[in-house]
């Protein structure tokens, strides 16, 4: 089983980023902890990472015919206001779980919006890198079932 793991605008700067938020994990540091718990339930995950909002609509669009399951996806300040990224998703019809490393309730108001949020299965925030593994066992568990209808 495949699943895509997609990071928006300004997230291959986290281990730079404000650490009272972000950590001082790098996107490389997520991704290998991915990639353990990938191999422990035998799913292949690829992670993209874009700044360019079109290249992160192609890549979603490259979602209908890569044979994915299932997407985990942190659009970074994409998530408050990109109506294509949302549009984009929208299409697809696989499980999509959108995470954040930073509990966004908690944090200035324009990042309580998620445009997002009625077309994702869930959303996990506030638990920094455990945000991304939690949203993979979820992604996980929404394709295993969404594969047996
Ligand atoms: C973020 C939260 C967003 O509000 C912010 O713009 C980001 C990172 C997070 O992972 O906590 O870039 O998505």
């Amino acid at each position: 089983m495949k699943i895509l793991i997609l990071n928006g605008v300004n997230l291959n700067m986290f281990g730079k980023r404000d650490p009272k938020h972000y950590g001082t994990e790098t996107l490389g540091d997520i991704d290998s902890e991915l990639s353990k718990l990938a191999k422990e339930l035998s799913v292949t995950v690829e992670s993209f990472q874009t700044n360019h909002e079109g290249e992160m609509c192609e890549r979603i669009h490259g979602a209908h015919t890569d044979s994915t399951k299932a997407i985990v996806i942190n659009a970074g300040a994409w998530t408050h206001y990109s109506f294509a990224i949302r549009d984009a998703l929208a299409i697809l019809t696989i499980p999509i779980i959108e995470v954040h490393m930073s509990n966004v309730h908690a944090r200035e108001e324009f990042r309580h919006i998620s445009v997002f949020s009625s077309i994702v299965r869930g959303q996990i925030c506030g638990f920094g890198v455990d945000s991304y593994l939690l949203g993979l066992r979820a992604a996980y568990s929404a394709a295993l079932k969404s594969s047996r209808i």
